[in-house]
This record gives C-alpha cells, sequence and structure tokens, in this order.
C-alpha cells in the first residue's frame, strides 16, 4: 500500500466556537485555537479540521456561509487566521479548512442577488421551481425539520433547502457555481491550507426532475439526492480542475448514506476524486428505519459488525476515516462507554480501538479528556438549530410526547459536543472570561485539561500513548484486519498484521468481567504489551478481562 502522510497522521477536531475564547465574548475564538496550539502538540496530533470559520449569520453555527473569503466577526480577522495558520505550521500541524459547498446562506451575496428576479444572473446558483397548485415543488423533507421548500413572494417561486430556510443549496448542475467553489478553495489553499473536509459530500447532485421521495425511511427524498451516481463526474471535475494540483492535500467528505461500495467510487486509490469519506453506519445504529427520534439498544454485534465491515472491505482499496464522535454526533463515552463509575476506563478502551485499526483517526475535541454528554432540562437551554426545529415540528405542532423527545436529545443530540471545552476547574471551566454562549457541562470540576496533564492515569496521557505508539508502529496504520469471537456481544478482539508482525486486540465493552478465550491460532506466542488501561504483564493468554478493559500484545508470526 502506497504510504503518505494523511495514512499515517492523526486528525483533532476543533469547534472553534467552544473551543477558547480569547477576549470575554463568551464565544470561541481563532486567538484562542493559537493560545491552545502547544496542548495540540503535546497531544502529538499532526493536523487540525477546524469546523467553519467563515462570515455567517450562524442559523447553523457556520454551517450558514454569506462570505467565504473573510472570517466570521466572532472569531477574528483574517490576521488572526494567517497568525493561526502560520504557528500552526510552525509547530508542524497541518490545516484542514471545512468546505461547505452544498449551501450558502441566504445572507450570501449570490443568493440576496438569485431571489431579485427570474432573470438575475445569479438565478440558477440555487434551485428555483413552481410550486404543484398550492404546495411544494416535491415532498422532500429538510433535515432540520419541515419541507425543504421554501416559497419566496417575490419571484412567485420555491427555493430548495436540504437544511434550514436559511441554508439555500448550490446548483451543482450551473457550471459558474462549481467553478466558484473550485476559486474558493484555490483561495484557501493559497492562504495556507492543506486539505479539505467537504460539508454534505454526498448532497451536491440532486435527480433531473426533483421526483417526489418514498416515505417511511430516513428523510423523505434522501434517495434523489444522497449519493446519486452522477455526483461522482463533480468530484473528477474538481479533482482534475483543483486537486490533482496539489499532491500534498487532503480532502476527507462528509458523505451521509455512504455504502462501502460507493465509498470506493468516492476514495478509491485509483478513483481520483477525494481521499476519504466519513461513514455514518455506526452512528446511526440506534435509529429504527433510519428514524433520529425513534432509538434502539445497539448490540455490540451489530456495531463489530459495521466496524469490521469497513475495515475489510476498504482493505487495499480505499482509505478509512475513523471517528467516534464529531460536532453533530453524543459524547462517545456517554454512547458507547459508561459515563460514570468506568468513565476513564471506558474512553481510554473506545479509544483504543480508534487508534488500533486501518485509517486516519479523528479525535474530537474533549474526547481526549473524556467529556461527557450534557443533560438540561428543557429544550429552551439547548442552541441547536435540528433539536430546536425537531421540537416544534414533532412536539409543540405534532403532540409528540416531550418527555420521549428529551430522552433522544439526552442520548444523541448534537449540543451534547458542543458545550465548552473544559480546560481547568475555574469559572466556566477556563474557556471564556465573560459570559459563555452555550452552557458548561457541570462536571468541569473534575474532569478538565489541567487535571488531565498532571494525572498520569489520565484519559489524556493514555491517548497521547497511543498516538505515539500509532507514529511508530506501520502495523496499527497498514496492516490487515482479522476479527474473532464475532458472535461474542461483550468483547471486541481483532488482529492487526503486516508481514510477520501483529497486534491483537482485546475490548471489553462492558462494565463487568468477562473472560477472554486466545485464538488458536496465537496459542504458545511469545508477545509484549503495546497497551492497556489497566495492568498487564504482555503475555497473550486466556484470561479474565476487567471492566472496560483494552489490551493490545504485540507479537510476531
Ligand atoms: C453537516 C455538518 O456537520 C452539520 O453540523 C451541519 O449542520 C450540516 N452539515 C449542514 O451544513
Amino acid at each position: 500500500m502506497e504510504r503518505c502522510w494523511w495514512k499515517e497522521a492523526v486528525i483533532y477536531q476543533i469547534y472553534p466556537r467552544s473551543f477558547k475564547d480569547s477576549n470575554g465574548d463568551g464565544i470561541g475564538d481563532l486567538k484562542g485555537i493559537t493560545e491552545k496550539l502547544d496542548y495540540l502538540k503535546e497531544l502529538g496530533v499532526d493536523a487540525v479540521w477546524i469546523s467553519p470559520f467563515f462570515k455567517s449569520p450562524n442559523t447553523d453555527n457556520g454551517y450558514d456561509i454569506s462570505d467565504y473569503r473573510d472570517i466570521m466577526d466572532e472569531f477574528g480577522t483574517m490576521e488572526d487566521f494567517d497568525e493561526m495558520q502560520r504557528e500552526m505550521h510552525r509547530r508542524g500541524i497541518r490545516l484542514i479548512v471545512d468546505l461547505v459547498a452544498n449551501h450558502t446562506s441566504d445572507e450570501h451575496p449570490w443568493f440576496a442577488e438569485s431571489r431579485r428576479s427570474r432573470d438575475n444572473p445569479y438565478r440558477d446558483y440555487y434551485i428555483w421551481r413552481d410550486g404543484k397548485g398550492e404546495n411544494a415543488p416535491n415532498n422532500w423533507q429538510s433535515r432540520f425539520s419541515g419541507s425543504a421548500w421554501t416559497y419566496d413572494g417575490q419571484t412567485g417561486q420555491y427555493y430548495l433547502h436540504l437544511y434550514a430556510e436559511k441554508q439555500p443549496d448550490l446548483n451543482w448542475e450551473n457550471p459558474a457555481v462549481r467553478q466558484e467553489i473550485y476559486d474558493v478553495m484555490r483561495f484557501w489553499i493559497e492562504k495556507g491550507a492543506d486539505g479539505f473536509r467537504l460539508d454534505a459530500a454526498s448532497m451536491f447532485y440532486k435527480d433531473k426532475g426533483l421526483p417526489d421521495g418514498a416515505l417511511g425511511r430516513g428523510s423523505v427524498g434522501e434517495e434523489h439526492y444522497q449519493n446519486v451516481p452522477a455526483i461522482h463526474a463533480y468530484y473528477r471535475e474538481m479533482y482534475d480542475q483543483v486537486l490533482s494540483r496539489y499532491p500534498e492535500l487532503v480532502t476527507v467528505g462528509e458523505t451521509s448514506g455512504v455504502t462501502v461500495e460507493e465509498a470506493k467510487k468516492y476514495a478509491g486509490f485509483s478513483s481520483h476524486e477525494l481521499n476519504m469519506v466519513f461513514q455514518f453506519e455506526h452512528a446511526r445504529l440506534e435509529y429504527v428505519n433510519g428514524d433520529k427520534y425513534n432509538l434502539r439498544k445497539v448490540p455490540l454485534t451489530q456495531l463489530k459488525e459495521v466496524l469490521s465491515r469497513w475495515q475489510r472491505e476498504l482493505n487495499g482499496t480505499a482509505w478509512n476515516s475513523l471517528y467516534l464522535t464529531n460536532h453533530d454526533q453524543p459524547r462517545s463515552v456517554s454512547h458507547w462507554g459508561d459515563e460514570g463509575r468506568y468513565r476513564r476506563e471506558s474512553a481510554k478502551m473506545l479509544y483504543t480501538m480508534l487508534l488500533t485499526m486501518q485509517g486516519t483517526p479523528y479525535i474530537y475535541q474533549g474526547e481526549e479528556i473524556g467529556m461527557t454528554n450534557i443533560h438540561l432540562d428543557s429544550i429552551e437551554e439547548y442552541e441547536d438549530i435540528q433539536a430546536k426545529n425537531g421540537w416544534r415540528e414533532l412536539v409543540a405542532e405534532g403532540g409528540a410526547d416531550p418527555k420521549k423527545f428529551m430522552d433522544v436529545i439526552h442520548a444523541m443530540g448534537r449540543d451534547n459536543a458542543r458545550t465548552p471545552m473544559q480546560w481547568d476547574d475555574t469559572e466556566h471551566a477556563g474557556f471564556t472570561a465573560g459570559t459563555p454562549w452555550f452552557t458548561v457541562n457541570p462536571n468541569y470540576k473534575e474532569i478538565n485539561v489541567k487535571e488531565s496533564l498532571e494525572d498520569p492515569n489520565s484519559v489524556f496521557q493514555y491517548i497521547k500513548e497511543l498516538i505515539r505508539l500509532r507514529h511508530e508502529s506501520r502495523v496499527a496504520v497498514y496492516g490487515d484486519f482479522t476479527e474473532f469471537a464475532k458472535e461474542n456481544e461483550a468483547l471486541y478482539i481483532y488482529n492487526r498484521s503486516l508481514e510477520k508482525e501483529n497486534l491483537l486486540v482485546v475490548l471489553n465493552f462492558t462494565g463487568g468481567e468477562q473472560s477472554f478465550r486466545l485464538p488458536e491460532r496465537m496459542r504458545g506466542k511469545k508477545s509484549e504489551l503495546y497497551i492497556s488501561n489497566y495492568e498487564n504483564d504482555g503475555q497473550m493468554g486466556d484470561r479474565t478481562l476487567r471492566p472496560f478493559e483494552a489490551a493490545v500484545y504485540r507479537w510476531r508470526e
């Protein structure tokens, strides 16, 4: 397999609004990021992906851009960006910019023009249609509740928005739109970007004729705009016109709904489109029939089936991006571990898994100290537009059970990951000298960076060691993946192998003791410890695993 920097890298995701406020306005900013670069260097990450920091009215916290070439007021200035970029590069940390190109803000000048008249030169930058009688042009639903269409009285037509009303979808069929986006990419490459994370990257192509969607699974209409085969022509063009000119650049597409087969098309080693994609299968296992407001408990065997399948199927043909959470997902320790008694053990166990799989690991801010979900009592205390719109549609207007709705928000809501970063045990967790834009998780007194740096047994120290080991270990990055005891509902066991080098990974996903039987072909082999979250002598063998124990052994064939 061809070696390259982004396969061997560990990437850290920053949600700037909640990372570090430098000027006391309660909102994180670019100077705040610059202040904390030594911290990231200490952790050992190679690159940072920063969620959008461009001009935005913040309907969706920056995922609604009104100027692609300027900095959001709350986050600072272009000088702050230049300084941050310089300081990152001085420390050998690369910068990945979030490219939000499926839609803009309705306050973007293109849209302001577009909505002015039917014959405006920018009209065709967006997707405008006549209604069907009194109704919207089709039955597609917005990801943020309600119809995906909004009627604009000025010109008597509807425009499409797969997200909020203030996030109109760009019309990628229009070559002028694609050229605009390529120019934006070139602009940020010139300014020092080393890569892009492409937002809503599976949604750019909308089926011709915009047919009605089938009812009953996921967001209505998604089969007509998500991973439609014709999208690949856009990516090949983007590659020809932009990406191929910058061979060191990295790209990762946020491809919701992607299957293994489609991932190989977007990110195959010879497909000349993107380098990697984020898949969502493991993150959405709870959803009953794709419905994010109807959750079930997921057996471990199903989580393992998804993760192992992606490991096996992409091996040798495409590259995985590995993540446990991001700014749209619950905290990993609350989701798959134990945020109570075994918080540390289970957080360490989960990151042992992430950093011993094939692919590029992404660590979301705060995960390295084992931050947990937030539990707020009422919907008014939340900020996320998805949660608020969901409440309005389902509870306020639809009569759904408020308690059940809040249970879903507590378990899966996006704000779980958006509480301010917990730097120390002083007021507001040291995030801001002012009033934080969103509630700080009250557990910041125990869970914070300061404590984590001082305690040799902290989650931080453990993840730092995992990163260090991964940088030294080619088998951890490139090795083949073989799973054992697939039907075991408590343990995840797999081996990584490269030539004669091996890593056996044993993970206990429960808060109880579990017995582990060493796979036959490893019996009698000598081993040493790679890492463990408990005391461990390093010799592989049958044994009892402690709650949420992770043990990784290095052995030779
Ligand atoms: C995916 C982003 O991760 C999410 O935060 C955002 O709301 C939507 N795309 C729309 O841009």
